[in-house]
């Protein structure tokens, strides 16, 4: 029974897809649509790059490139035309990888279509993006082995999907140790009626499979990943009369969250921390999530599991880690944050942010949640 429910709803989000939408404009709300907040330069400039059809059919939700790429291999779970995909190959670099997964043919045929462009355009002898066609709740059957991503992304298609908890085991089983999970996607303020979750044309528009925020914590536990970290949130505001009907007092809100794998190892300690600047395009600070960021030589405490991530992510070269009371090289302006309310609801993040562009001067200066759209 529940099967054939899944099978019926895939159904319909490749039509959806492959059929009745033809570019970002067709789109019926705005949930499906990358939340504005600043886009760092390096990664504006790599935006430029990417060819015009295929970024007219991008349908994502926020903006999924976290730090210290080069040499990586990405996952990309329901890549779409590739915007991302086309994105990160540029700043992973030739010794990287990116390999992009969707179910919908028409759309993996767009993103293979320009492939030559995109590799020509950056100067690469060897092509560093794979587009295959396949589930990502059944990652297997496309060919993806266990421990070999060191990322896996994706942009607004989780809310997509009947069977969450199958899509974040299989991302557990492809990460390496130390890999992480970098997403975008729909939270809903509230476990969603059944006449939401049944509405074709909500989840189409990425509202009708949306989680509960509160779920996500709860699967990721289950599953065996870190607390998830929470990075950006915006609230979204469905501007469809007819549908606003339909979804009544709930709220939706397009988050992106940071999911870690670790080793299983003891109990890790809180550690003080020095962010040394050696990551591109974040050489000044590094805004790690919503509660932290860690500005170059500046001294920070860290609760036990952000001193586990840090040591055994990626991160680890960027950071001299110490245990509290062990004596770290002094530098001027070190200044050691006191434990605080770690932020973890999204839609209580995005009111805040809301509130923080109220109070920005009319031109968006001043760097609060100043609003440059990809
Ligand atoms: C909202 S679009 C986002 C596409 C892309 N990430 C972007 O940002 O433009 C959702 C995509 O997820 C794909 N999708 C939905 N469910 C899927 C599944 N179970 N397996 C693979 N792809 C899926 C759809 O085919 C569609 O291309």
């Amino acid at each position: 029974m529940a099967a054939s429910r899944d099978a019926e709803i895939r159904k319909d989000v490749q039509t959806y897809y492959g059929q009745v939408l033809k570019q970002s404009a067709d789109l019926q709300t705005n949930a499906c649509v990358t939340a504005a907040r600043p886009v760092p330069k390096h990664i504006q400039e790599a935006l430029k790059n990417v060819h015009e059809e295929v970024a007219l059919r991008y349908y994502g939700c926020g903006l999924v490139i976290p730090e210290r790429l080069e040499n990586c291999w990405i996952l990309d779970l329901g890549s779409g035309s590739g915007r991302d995909c086309y994105v990160l190959s540029q700043l992973v670099g030739e010794t990287g990888h990116v390999t992009g997964v969707d179910m919908t043919e028409s759309q993996v045929d767009m993103a293979k279509k320009y492939i030559e462009y995109h590799m020509e355009k950056y100067g690469f002898q060897t092509p560093n993006v794979t587009f295959h066609h396949g589930y990502i709740e059944k990652l297997e059957e496309t060919g993806i082995k266990n421990e070999s991503y060191d990322i896996v992304i994706s942009n607004c298609v989780i809310n997509l999907v009947p069977d969450k908890q199958q899509v974040l085991q299989e991302v557990y089983r492809v990460l390496k140790h130390g890999g992480e999970l970098y997403f975008s996607d729909v939270y809903a303020s509230l476990e969603l009626p059944e006449e939401i979750r049944t509405h074709r044309v909500l989840w189409g528009e990425c509202l009708g499979g949306a989680l509960c925020w509160k779920d996500l914590a709860i699967l990721a536990q289950k599953i065996g990943f870190c607390r998830p970290r929470l990075v950006t949130a915006n609230l979204i505001t469905v501007q469809n009369k007819e549908l606003e009907g339909v979804i009544g007092d709930c709220r939706f809100v397009s988050a992106t969250f940071r999911l870690f794998k670790l080793p299983k190892t003891g109990p890790a300690k809180r550690c003080q921390v020095i962010y040394n600047g050696g990551i591109t395009g974040h050489e000044e600070e590094l805004t790690f999530d919503a509660n932290f960021t860690f500005k170059e030589g500046e001294l920070v405490e860290v609760d036990e599991e952000t001193a586990a991530i840090l040591k055994n992510s990626r991160f680890a070269q960027d950071f001299l880690i110490r245990p509290i009371g062990e004596k770290l090289p002094t530098c001027s302006g070190c200044s050691a944050l006191a434990s605080k309310d770690i932020i973890t609801d999204p839609f209580k993040l995005a009111e805040e942010c809301g509130r923080a562009k109220s109070r920005c001067p009319p031109d968006g200066a001043g760097g609060c949640c100043d609003t440059i759209s990809s």
